[in-house]
């Protein structure tokens, strides 16, 4: 049961189980009249303010039944002052050039990346046009959607995918309708499963793994909790802005304050991370 029948801040996080997921449901939990539902592969969980909802984002036939399983009625979201959804689960592998990446594993990786967020935009827009407030969508992308990295053609594919699925999202919602917003955000280097999954590759699949190695020796990965802090901040107080891309390091001084938040040309080369 919920603590509070009233709830203003409603976000659906996919891929909480852990890594920056984990932390950002965790961030969102802790604000007042908040509710978190987590898509994810854990099981099925509902107590307080949080709601966990069972899907393998592999599966994209079952994304609008995930949003139908939402335990919220009208009498709950009456009082929205903003919907959140927020794209983060996502998987890097296949890691390794073209010639020797698993077919099936390639087109995983699409699928998760790309096109289960864009289905999962589909629904949000159905499952809450008619509640009020602001509506949202943050897709978490990388500084590998703007650079190529050998080894991985399927996961830069999928976030630049990403990045012009917001785009073109974005003009589309601002046409049909307003209340609507998407933008992607990447997160710089966070200290996840993710990354040790970078470090344990060898220079055959992945020819920069050396850099990666040396950020986390020189402790400079951010943690997930710093990452959950300052997205959830943008969210809250920073009025996002339709179309945009964000990257979460101009917050912390990690790039210049000039640097445009769409990152083109030499900009783009700044980047790092997964
Ligand atoms: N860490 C970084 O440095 C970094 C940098 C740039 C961008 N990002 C992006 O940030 C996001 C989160 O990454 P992370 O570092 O937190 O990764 P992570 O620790 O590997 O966690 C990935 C999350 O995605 C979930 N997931 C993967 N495949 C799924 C599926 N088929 N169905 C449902 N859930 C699935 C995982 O769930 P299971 O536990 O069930 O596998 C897990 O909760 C990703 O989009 C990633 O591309 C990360």
């Amino acid at each position: 049961m919920l603590d509070s029948p009233c709830v203003e801040h409603l976000f659906i996080i996919t891929g909480t189980t852990r890594g920056i997921g984990r932390a950002l449901a965790d961030r969102v939990l802790a604000l007042d009249r908040s509710f978190v539902v987590g898509f994810s592969r854990a099981d099925a969980f509902f107590e307080g303010n949080r709601q966990d909802v069972r899907i393998d984002l592999n599966a994209i036939e079952t994304i609008g039944s995930a949003f139908d399983a939402i335990g919220l009625d009208s009498e709950r979201t009456g009082g929205l002052k903003q919907t959140v959804l927020i794209n983060n689960a996502g998987v890097l592998a296949p890691i390794a050039p073209i010639v020797d990446c698993d077919p099936e594993e390639l087109a995983g990786n699409i699928r998760v990346n790309l096109t289960a967020p864009m289905v999962l935009a589909h629904h949000f827009y159905r499952f809450s046009k008619s509640f009020p407030g602001k509506k949202w969508i943050v897709n978490i992308t990388s500084g590998a959607s703007r650079s190529p990295y050998f080894g991985w053609s399927a996961y830069g594919a999928a976030k630049a995918g990403l990045d012009m699925a917001t785009r073109a999202m974005a003009l589309e919602f601002s046409r049909i309708d307003p209340a609507f917003r998407v933008c992607a955000v990447a997160p710089g280097t966070v200290d996840t499963d993710m990354q040790a999954q970078i470090r344990k590759c060898t220079p055959e699949q992945f020819e920069r793994v050396d850099k990666f190695i040396d950020l986390k020796a020189n402790n400079a990965l951010f943690t997930p909790e710093q990452t959950a802090r300052d997205l959830i901040r943008l969210i809250l107080e920073g009025g996002l802005e339709n179309g945009r891309r964000y990257d979460l390091r101009e917050m912390t001084g990690q790039l210049p304050a000039e640097t445009p938040a769409i990152a083109t040309g030499k900009n783009a080369a700044r980047y790092r991370g997964a």
